[in-house]
């Protein structure tokens, strides 16, 4: 074993969802080492401890996970269970986690980010229960990073990462494991695979799902393709590349233009749907109809009783602080609870322990359930087909008739990415600074009711998280959140988070951006997005 001295970096501070940054600062002397020693530290002693490593297949991945190893050796793990060809898609991570009883997982992706030599990398660990480290735990692992004098690594050759096989390195057990296995396993117990199968291999149901050239291409073609009896080709994208082939793996409206172009009115493709680089996120959309994900989560919630899964029903659901209020309602009308948390899977994790919760989900594409402690596209996508099959009926039809019970939440987000940082800050701080003015307050049709920086307290270990995102709630049952983005890489990148409910005797076929105008207008006057940061337009809409 060799001790190297490590050069401090001081910018290793993990964000919304680990430590992400460009490879090239990946690539500075030592500067994954620090990373990976400094949670190594965090989580000391490591001895006996049973780690797994899986990545989206990113650019760098390969290089990281064989330093990782290497690493791990050093630092005296007893096992590794390790992704072929160092692949695990993040909720497949998550179920090797809990699986396996492993004590802790490192997830080497930037999720949505493109990948390539100039392009993004990302490293986060996973604690027991497969969850995102929550936020004392990333607090350590960055003070660490400053602390830290050297890492352990021991001098051995790369391991074959592509053969499923156990070796055994010093004190350590190194197993490559399918990437797949674990979790096709998982998802047959969650949903009725018999009804899904008898949906896709008839001829009135077409689907198709592009793996976006990202992590879940093979997920997809085993799970939708091989046992669910679909045609082959209904997985389209599906060969994971380095670069995404170039393309942004990002399930949304901009970035999944092929899958949108294929899904037009007319197409005959009754469900369409995509998920991201590390396949924790999911886009659903019929046929020339778009499907909003907080809408999407409220219809998983509202037909949780036709999966499997929750036949015994459901104690409670959660949702982001941005997301729109839909779920709200159907629990509401199911009587059970809802929490509030803030942005970021890792507030789910102690609600779903606790067992207060077992669906939940983000207005960023994000939604996932008890059976991991992470996001999981392929599983939202095998929620509405299990749906679809049950129930006859297309996603358009299920999602305005879900409206018509309910009301509807009309929802949309503005990113500005890239925005200068002292921009951002100096919008920001203004703004904060105007709240306690606000309410009571009219901008055009809009009366404020409330304004204020989010902070939530954890109900199951009482932490406290501030700063949350700033809230504008008008009494017309609209709001406007606003947040800058803990997982960008370049600049600041500003979200705002628009909503308003509809009742369900209203008017329920606007475009959202039209339903949202006047919400949006009022925004920028209060905030003046436009003069802080020269922007007219947002980068991307969802
Ligand atoms: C974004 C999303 C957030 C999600 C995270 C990881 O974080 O907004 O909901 O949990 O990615 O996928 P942000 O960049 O906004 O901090
Ligand atoms: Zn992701």
């Amino acid at each position: 074993m060799t001790k190297i001295e490590a050069p401090v970096y001081k910018d290793q501070i993990p964000g919304t969802s680990g430590l992400r940054k460009k490879v090239k600062h990946f690539r500075q002397p030592g500067y994954l080492e620090n990373f990976i020693q400094s949670i190594f530290n965090a989580i000391a002693p490591c001895t006996g401890k049973t780690l797994v490593i899986g990545g989206d297949g990113r650019y760098f991945n390969r290089q990281a996970i064989q330093v990782i190893i290497k690493m791990a050796v050093a630092n005296n793990f007893k096992k590794l269970l390790i992704g072929q060809g160092g692949i695990l898609s993040t909720p497949a991570a998550s179920c090797v986690i809990r699986k396996y009883k492993a004590d802790g997982g490192i997830i080497l992706s930037a999720s949505h980010n493109p990948g390539g030599p100039d392009q993004d990398f990302g490293v986060k660990y996973n604690t027991g229960s497969g969850a995102p480290a929550p936020e004392a735990l990333t607090a350590d692992i960055a003070k660490h990073t400053r602390e830290i004098r050297h890492y352990n690594i021991v001098k051995i050759d790369d391991i074959d990462l592509d053969i499923i096989a156990s070796c055994r390195r010093s004190n350590t057990q190194i197993d490559i494991i399918s990437a797949v296995d674990d979790y096709a396993r998982l998802m047959a117990t969650l949903f009725d695979f018999t009804v899904i199968r008898s949906l896709l291999s008839g001829h009135s149901f077409k689907m198709c799902f592009d793996a976006m050239h990202a992590v879940t291409g093979d997920y997809a073609r085993t799970i939708i393709e091989q046992q669910l009896g679909a045609p082959k080709g209904t997985v389209i994208n599906a060969v994971p590349l380095p670069d995404f082939g170039g393309g942004h793996p990002d399930p949304n409206l901009v970035y999944a233009r092929e899958l949108v172009e294929r899904m037009q009115a007319g197409s005959g493709i009754s469900l369409g749907a995509a998920s991201d680089g590390d396949g924790d996120r999911n886009m659903i959309l019929g046929e020339g109809f778009y499907i909003n994900p907080c809408d999407s989560l409220a219809v998983i919630a509202a037909n949780a009783q036709l999966l499997p899964a929750f036949k015994s029903g459901l104690t409670g659901v959660a949702r982001s602080m941005p997301t729109s209020r839909a779920l709200d309602r159907v629990a509401s009308a199911l009587d059970i609870d809802c929490y509030e948390t803030p942005t970021g899977w890792k507030y789910f994790g102690n609600l779903l322990d606790a067992g207060k919760i077992q669906i939940c989900g983000e207005e960023s594409f994000g939604t996932g359930a008890n059976h991991v402690r992470e996001k999981d596209g392929l599983w939202a996508v095998l929620c509405w087909l299990n749906i679809l099959a049950v129930k006859g009926k297309t996603p358009e039809q299920v999602m305005r008739s879900h409206w018509k019970s309910y009301g509807r939440d009309y929802f949309t987000r503005h990113d500005y990415e890239g925005i200068d940082l002292d921009d951002a800050e100096n919008m920001f701080n203004t703004l904060q600074e105007k709240l306690p003015a606000l309410a009571g307050q009219t901008f055009g049709s809009h009366r404020v009711g409330q304004a204020d920086n989010f902070s939530y307290v954890d109900p199951v270990d009482n932490s406290l998280s501030s700063n949350q995102g700033v809230r504008l709630l008008f009494e017309n049952n609209a709001r406007a959140v606003f947040r800058l983005s803990g997982t960008g890489t370049s600049g600041a990148t500003l979200r705002i988070y628009f909503d308003r409910f509809e009742h369900a005797g209203g008017n329920l076929d606007l475009d959202p951006q039209a339903a949202l105008n006047s919400l949006i207008e009022c925004a920028d006057e209060i905030a003046g997005i436009n003069a802080f940061t020269g922007r007219s337009k947002p980068d991307v809409i969802t």
